[in-house]
């Protein structure tokens, strides 16, 4: 349970790593890593040589401290037993002006007086005791640390330490310049490594990532619709391979949209067909019921007229006027219906005209109260196809209402600006919702979806069970001739 326990602590602690790595660019990273791995390696490099050369340095030192203690040693043994105290000191002078990073040498005697020593003024306090040396060792070196840096120092015993100790103090301050000249040294060589790095990466994030910013452009195209766009091939390693995966995608993708954008335009077109063909065969009904049928029905009434004035029998004339009123009645409902079928208002008055007429026939037939305005239609024409769409629209809408919505008031706008018409019929009605509408059996909503669409418009239904319906269908209206000669001369 332990185990499992760290191990959900590690991935925790990994997700949350990756996290913040994840959420920085490609760019960053690589800058990041090679920055990192420079800057590592430099300050590693820096300490190892830095360690190695103060342990070199500092042995070199004391060999050499050792080596010239025991030169004093040997060559002062005649001049202590002479007691020739100035050769003695040209000796430490010359000494110390043959080894620069010599502090300062002495001499002191069996008795344990110094009896020369490299000093100008005063010998330092405690020095003479810093170190000492027995008759039978070879030498004693020790590490003084003073005001002015470290120094080996080294006794060496003069004539096996009879005739006293030569000692020499041999300063490490050259150690530490050198030290710091060689980590300046090093430090620069990082920067400019680092400096190498960060363009070589940045070359590198460069070549790495322009393709795939350019593909990322490419696949928001891609998701806006446009797949006319392909990737231009840079390299000939992953990212080509990418590429190329990705304009295979394009392609077949586009051909995917130019298959169902055929589809659709023959559906469409196919529509158009339908509803033409609908509109002609009504009008043609519609004729046939004006020309043929009412002018047979308005034959018999005049026949039953000219058969009760030729006959005196009053009840044989009550008989033929109950006739007369039941095809007066028929040829009433003829009319209806063929105004309905087509009305023939619509093409010769216009759309704001036959509307006005239907939705009075409404509101005698179904006896509810419609309000009707029609802001900005006036008298003028629109186009045909789009009167007779706005005109079946309203008819459907209506007629919904009239059989499914049990409304008392209904109100039907038809608002033409000058980019769009929109129809807007509303009812205070029953309600329902659209979205469980399926296409099946219910033709009249969706025959207005496809009516708007064929003319570039859309539909919206807002219903809710006992909320009433209200149906908004818009049609854009291609600019007025004015303003497309205006634009023309500004493009120009
Ligand atoms: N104004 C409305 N109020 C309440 N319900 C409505 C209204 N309009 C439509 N509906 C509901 O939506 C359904 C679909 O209407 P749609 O006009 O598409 O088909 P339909 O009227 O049933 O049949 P038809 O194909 O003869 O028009 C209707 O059956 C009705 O339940
Ligand atoms: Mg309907």
């Amino acid at each position: 349970m332990n185990a499992g326990a760290t191990k959900q602590h590690l991935s925790r602690w990994t997700s949350a790593v990756w996290n913040v790595i994840g959420a920085v660019n490609i760019r960053a990273k690589i800058l990041g890593i090679v920055l990192g791995l420079v800057a590592l390696m430099g300050v590693a490099a820096t300490i190892e040589v830095r360690l190695l050369l103060e342990q070199t340095l500092t042995n070199q030192t004391y060999e050499r401290s050792v080596a010239v203690a025991r030169d004093v040693a040997a060559r002062a043994t005649d001049l202590v037993l002479m007691r020739d105290y100035y050769e003695l000191f040209r000796l430490l002078r010359d000494t110390q002006a043959n080894n620069p990073d010599l502090r300062y040498a002495f001499v002191i005697d069996s008795d344990g007086t110094i009896i020369a020593h490299t000093f100008g003024s005063g010998f330092p306090v405690g020095l003479r005791d810093a170190n000492t040396v027995t008759a039978h060792e070879h030498h004693r070196s020790v590490l003084l640390t003073t005001d002015e840096g470290d120094v080996w120092d080294t006794a060496v015993p003069i004539f096996d330490g009879r005739a006293g100790i030569a000692r020499v103090g041999l300063s490490l301050v050259a150690r530490e310049q050198t030290i710091a000249a060689v980590t300046g040294q090093l430090l620069i060589t990082t920067i400019m490594a680092a400096a190498m790095g960060i363009t070589a990466a940045a070359l590198l994030t460069w070549i790495l990532t322009r393709p795939i910013l350019q593909l990322v452009e490419l696949a928001k195209a891609v998701a806006n619709g446009d797949f006319s766009q392909r990737a231009r091939r840079w390299a000939n390693d992953e990212i080509g391979a990418l590429t190329d995966a990705f304009n295979t995608m394009s392609e077949a993708l586009a051909q995917v949209e130019r298959e169902r954008a055929e589809r659709e335009q023959m559906r469409s077109q196919y529509v158009t067909q339908i509803i033409t063909a609908q509109e002609e065969e009504r009008k043609r009904i519609a004729r046939e019921l004006h020309d043929s049928t009412s002018q047979a029905l308005t034959s018999l009434l005049v026949g039953l007229r000219s058969l009760a004035d030729r006959h005196r029998s009053p009840e044989l004339k009550q008989q033929v006027e109950d006739l007369r009123g039941i095809v007066g009645h028929v040829l009433n409902d003829l009319h209806t219906l063929a105004r309905q079928l087509r009305p023939s208002v619509l093409d010769d008055l216009g759309l704001a005209a036959a509307i006005q007429r239907y939705v009075a026939d409404c509101r005698t037939r179904s006896g509810l109260t419609i309000d009707l305005a029609m802001p900005g239609l006036n008298n003028e024409r629109l186009d045909s196809a789009l009167e007779t769409a706005l005109y079946r629209i309203v008819q459907e809408a209506l007629t919904n209402v009239i059989r499914h919505a049990h409304a008392t008031t209904a109100s039907v706008v038809i608002e033409r600006r000058t980019d769009r018409v929109r129809a807007i019929i509303e009812d205070d009605g029953c309600g329902f919702d659209p979205a469980s509408l399926s296409g099946d059996g219910h033709l009249g909503l969706n025959g207005i979806r496809e009516r708007a669409a064929l003319l570039n418009g859309h539909l919206i239904i807002e219903s809710a069970p006992g909320h009433g319906t209200t149906l908004y269908v818009e049609f854009p209206l291609p600019a007025p001739p004015e303003e497309r000669y205006e634009q023309h001369s500004v493009g120009r």
